[in-house]
């Protein structure tokens, strides 16, 4: 049995796309798969939604070739069950937990021993399945399992001296990744000065939140948190929904809020002392929370 865990990311998303830092961190949801040898071979879902929206046959078809060309012909004998507590398609890494623990997996079966950096190659080639070119900080982090600064396909573990607990409020399934990504390339091509003037703010931001994190200085992670929503606002990617949530949050103690991956729909997370009662304030909105300390 193999497991990997899911990611926020806590500043920088699609700024790191250009080659901008962005800072992430593994949270406590998990996703499961055990590894068997089969007259059955495949994958057997027990409640991952692969992709929410609806192209997840499309996407299996390619995952047994790429598996196989990754692990060889012996994958066609092994079946894969997989259950998960991360909810697809939501920016919380499901899709590359999914990945890094196939391949942890199947190398468990084999008895064979791969260190971080070749599981991450590994499951980067099927992390491009699901998002097309993404810039590796999803797998990185969940491979890498803890706090990092990522850049220019490189990890960089950050100390946290004092630990922080998010809240995480899911909206649904987002467009999609690669939906987002290519929005603000084209934001980017029509407007290259303003866009760019934006990318440089949230990496200013991203280098303020290591700085804060490092120093223990929380009150400033979570301000530094609320400013990268506003500027993923300028980038197009909020939503209404999502920025109705960070402002529920905020009114309700957390000292910072912002959407979290790709954007469009998917997922907030909040900064609180209280995380009991703002995952409880956000249920009685009628939405998902889930609960994860940082650090
Ligand atoms: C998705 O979790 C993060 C994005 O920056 C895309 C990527 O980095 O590949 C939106």
């Amino acid at each position: 049995m193999a497991k990997a865990f899911g990611k926020v990311i806590l500043a920088g998303e699609h700024a790191v796309v250009y080659g901008y830092p962005a800072i992430a961190s593994v949270i406590g949801q998990s996703v499961r798969v055990e590894a068997s040898y089969t007259n059955t071979p495949g994958f057997e879902f027990e409640n991952h939604h692969l992709n929410a929206r609806g192209d997840a046959e499309q996407l299996l078809e390619q995952l047994s070739p790429k598996l196989q060309s990754l692990l060889g012909e012996r994958i066609s004998k092994v079946q894969f069950k997989i259950t998960s507590q991360i909810p697809g398609g939501c920016g919380l890494g499901s899709s590359a937990a999914l990945s890094v623990a196939l391949i942890r997996s199947a190398l468990d079966l084999f008895g064979e021993q791969k260190n971080t950096q070749e599981v991450t190659d590994m499951a980067l080639e099927i992390e491009k399945i699901f998002h097309g070119n993404p810039s590796g900080i999803d797998h990185t982090v969940i491979a890498e399992e803890s706090l990092i600064w990522f850049q220019e396909n490189k990890a960089k573990h950050i100390q946290c001296p004092k630990p922080f607990n998010i809240v995480i409020a899911i909206t649904g399934p987002h467009a999609g990744t690669l939906k987002a990504v290519q929005a603000v390339r084209a934001r980017y091509e029509n407007n290259p000065q303003a866009t760019k003037h934006t990318l440089e703010a949230i990496a200013d931001i991203t280098h303020n939140m290591r700085e804060a994190i490092q120093t223990g200085d929380i009150k400033s992670v979570a301000t530094l948190m609320t400013e990268n929503h506003k500027l993923l606002g300028a980038l197009g990617v909020s939503t209404p929904e999502l920025d109705s949530l960070c402002k529920l949050a905020i009114d309700n103690g957390a000292l910072g809020a912002k959407l979290t991956g790709a954007g469009g729909g998917g997922s907030i997370i909040a900064l609180t002392h209280e995380p009991n009662r703002l995952a409880a304030v956000f249920k009685q909105a009628g939405y998902q929370a889930l609960q994860t300390v940082v650090g």
